[in-house]
């Protein structure tokens, strides 16, 4: 009996299907059994050898080819699978599975899995946005399936647009992590997780803001984790270019003000609470309904002092456990352990924001969590996957 963990990957017909060469490959070499099926119309883009070579499996194309031993296989590889990724996702394997047709090797054992399914699509521009796709990847997204959107770019077909598929090292890092979720433990099972991403913007006038670095991936991270330990999640996100975690509940905000609104409404009914924005403490003294004309001198802003949204739920803090983050440039756990005390928090994470490879817009982190019983953990650099992981083991380490 093999033990090791294992990614199904269906390969479609598209122009892309080379690249899932490159992704079966790296799979292999992380000692995870990787079992290919391709659609007929795969294989004329690539031949099944090569995938292969590459997986040490044979490769599955028919639904009716004699088998290698007694098995129905597509249902003993739907149920070997841990993880199930389609690379490339025609529009045709997402419209079929999303409408129930299973009528080849693919689409009926991806009917009969009960594993995570990831969908990386790969299509002309057009026909990624014809609403009949759209629709059906709502419709799989609310069922439960992930997708990695595509790339925008020069197509094969020569059209610019939305459509090539997602960097493949992505897709490796989203099928990594998703086996890694599978073992995960439902410990925030039926808890309510409040998390802020992202930076706000201090409006100056109709056409500018100043604003500053954070992408929000930290707490994109954390949203996600916090779902697939369980939670039902509320992400309060500023503006942000990444795409909404499946099964969070987001709510969009600009300022400071929308913010602070934004998470008291949803404050008492939440029973862990998790700062990970990066707010603006100053706002625009006088904002400028017209667009400011440049004159000959120098322009001159006075910034007021904005809500400082952590202490204001400090202050009103009731059953909740509210983590804070603090991003500090030098006396990193002196000036954490100040606002641990001085917002009335149960932990912070702090990071060290003048290094290159880890924190703001990086992949990576390197953080210490305070607890405000003067624990300290010190942590490796990590992934913000991994970073998020290690928060919610820490604070529910005593529960
Ligand atoms: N925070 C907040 N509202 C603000 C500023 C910060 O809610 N106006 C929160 C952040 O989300 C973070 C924590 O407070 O969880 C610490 O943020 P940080 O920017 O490190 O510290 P500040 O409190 O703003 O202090 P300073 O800028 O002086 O370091």
């Amino acid at each position: 009996m093999n033990n090791k963990r294992c990614v199904c990957v269906g390969v479609s017909g598209g122009i892309a299907a080379y690249k899932a060469l490159d992704i079966v490959s790296a799979l292999s070499k992380k000692d995870i059994d990787v079992r290919v099926i391709m659609t007929e119309s795969a294989t004329k883009f690539v031949t099944p050898l090569p995938f292969q070579s590459l997986s040490k499996n044979m490769v599955v194309t028919d639904m009716f080819a004699e088998p290698k031993a007694f098995e129905i296989q597509h249902i003993s590889l739907a149920k070997r699978a841990d993880v199930f990724l389609v690379a490339p996702a025609t529009a045709n394997i997402i419209g079929k599975v999303a409408n129930g047709i299973a009528d080849d090797m693919l689409s009926t054992t991806i009917m009969a899995t009960r594993a995570k399914i990831i969908f990386a699509p790969a299509m002309n521009t057009n026909m990624y946005e014809n609403p009949i796709v759209q629709e059906n990847i709502e419709k799989l997204k609310k069922l439960g399936c992930e997708f990695i959107e595509p790339a925008s770019g020069v197509l094969a077909c020569g059209d610019e647009g939305k459509g090539k598929l997602a960097d493949v090292n992505t897709i490796i890092e989203k099928v990594l992590n998703a086996l890694d979720n599978k073992d995960l433990p439902k410990d925030l099972l039926g808890k309510n997780v409040l998390i802020s991403a992202g930076p706000t913007h201090s409006n100056i006038d109709p056409v500018r803001f100043i604003t500053n670095k954070s992408t929000g991936k930290m707490g994109y991270e954390i949203a996600e984790e916090a779902r697939d330990r369980g939670a039902n999640v509320t992400l309060v996100s500023g503006p942000t270019k990444l795409n909404p975690p499946n099964g969070v509940k987001v709510i969009r905000v600009t300022t400071n003000e929308e913010m602070k609104n934004a998470i008291l409404e949803n404050y008492d009914n939440s029973d862990i609470v998790i700062k990970s924005a990066a707010v603006a403490d100053y706002k625009i003294k006088n904002y400028s309904n017209e667009k400011i004309k440049k004159g000959d001198g120098d322009l001159v802003l006075t910034f007021v002092r904005d809500n400082d949204i952590l202490q204001i739920l400090g202050e009103n803090k009731k059953h909740q456990i509210l983590v804070g983050f603090a991003a500090e440039s030098s006396n990193f756990i002196e000036n954490a352990k100040k606002k641990i005390k001085n917002k009335n928090l149960d932990y912070i994470v702090v990071n060290d924001i003048t290094s290159n490879d880890t924190g703001f817009a990086s992949d990576d982190n390197k953080v210490t969590i305070l607890s405000k019983d003067g624990e300290e953990f010190d942590l490796e650099k990590m992934s913000k996957r991994k970073v998020a992981s290690k928060i919610f083991e820490t604070i529910l380490r005593k529960r």
